[in-house]
């Protein structure tokens, strides 16, 4: 019986959330036509038969995270762990924001920031405001408002394709006969902190680790990460703090060998391919001898060719001068060309996953 109205409870949360996010986008698309004309793009029109296999990948993505909460693979309360306080707070700021985007999308600026940002400690490939963002990724504004701004892109789904790395990566460890206090993950480019945050929750006694090259967005992260997880989530599931550092993904900071698990989340679209090549070089480097990388990154033509025109609008949308190169790419043969052996990929809602394993 509880288990029943938890679940209810889940899926009405999440068809709330959806139901926001579109209300929101029609909204702000109304009003942008209206008040920026100049920032209207040229998009293809989502056709009903396209809407209706993004629902049915959405229904089921939420069913299978239901599910795996249910087994036990991760706690029930990773599913409502949403940060609501921060996303009321912070939606009058995503709304008043969208004027600069619109500035910047009518005017075509993309690589603009704040005077006060440095911005020679950055590789040029990330100068850029990626989602029209306003200063990029360099911010604390931007950290402030990136979270709620990615739900609303995702219908609320987000964390539901973050949490699909959860059951490969505990699968991955399963491999080392160690105490779960020896077992060390890293979350390449762990932006504000979510991956890590649900990891944490599965994996209460693991000693985690965190990389962004944002001091921002670790700075959120931070803040995120010592917040206790709500409804039924035990202190040990709050566990203790990951260490995060600022670091470049292609030259992370550990000796070889280091990790037993990484994920990567949503970062392979956002990086030109020689870069994408070069993390995942690191990737392999810090992983140990039988560790296992899950990379979840947007689908791509070769798996979804039903969803191109979704993904033909994306980077016109949302200022993603990479991934037109990402979704084309083959990202099977870069982890094969770093030394790893791969499974086959796997596709939830937008998301694709990759499963990588380092040779024993
Ligand atoms: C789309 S966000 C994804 C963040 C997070 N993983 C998530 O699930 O929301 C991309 C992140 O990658 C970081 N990033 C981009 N290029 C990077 C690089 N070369 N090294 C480290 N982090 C990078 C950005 O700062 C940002 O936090």
């Amino acid at each position: 019986m509880a288990e029943t109205l938890t679940k209810l409870t889940y899926q009405a949360l999440q068809q709330g959330k959806s139901i926001f996010s579109v209300a929101h986008k029609a909204i702000s698309t109304q009003a942008m036509h209206l008040f920026a004309p100049n920032a209207k793009q040229e998009v293809e029109p989502w056709t009903p038969e396209l809407l209706a296999t993004v629902q049915q990948r959405m229904d089921k993505i939420l069913a299978q995270d239901w599910q795996d909460a249910e087994q036990g693979i991760y706690p029930e309360s990773l599913l409502f762990d949403d940060p609501w306080d921060e996303f009321v707070l912070n939606y009058p700021t995503v709304i008043l924001d969208m004027i600069g985007i619109w500035e910047r999308i009518g005017g075509k600026r993309y690589q603009e920031f704040d005077r006060d940002i440095q911005k020679d400690a950055y590789p040029r490939y990330y100068l850029q405001n990626f989602h029209y963002q306003t200063d990029g990724y360099l911010s604390d504004h931007s950290a402030n408002l990136y979270d709620l701004q990615v739900e609303l892109l995702f219908n609320g789904a987000a964390d539901a394709m973050r949490r699909r790395v959860l059951a490969p990566l505990k699968q991955g460890l399963s491999a080392f006969d160690v105490p779960p206090h020896q077992i060390r993950v890293l979350d390449v480019a762990c932006g504000t902190g979510r991956t890590l945050r649900m990891i944490r929750g599965m994996l209460p006694d693991a000693a985690l680790f965190g990389t962004d090259l944002s001091p921002a967005y670790l700075r959120k992260a931070n803040q995120l990460l010592s917040q206790r997880l709500p409804l039924g989530g035990t202190a040990k599931q709050s566990g203790e703090l990951p260490q995060l550092m600022q670091a470049n993904a292609e030259e992370l900071p550990y000796q070889d060998n280091f990790f037993h698990g990484l994920t990567c989340v949503f970062l392979f679209h956002e990086l030109p391919a020689e870069a994408r090549q070069q993390v995942i070089q690191e990737c392999f480097r810090v992983l140990q001898p039988s560790g296992t990388l899950v990379v979840c990154d947007s689908i791509q033509m070769s798996d979804s060719p039903e969803l191109a025109p979704a993904m033909r609008n994306f980077p016109i949308m949302f200022h993603e001068p990479y991934y037109r190169h990402y979704v084309t790419d083959d990202m099977t043969t870069r982890l094969e060309k770093a030394g790893f052996i791969v499974a086959e990929p796997e596709v939830h809602f937008m998301s694709k996953y990759w499963v990588a394993r380092k040779p024993s």
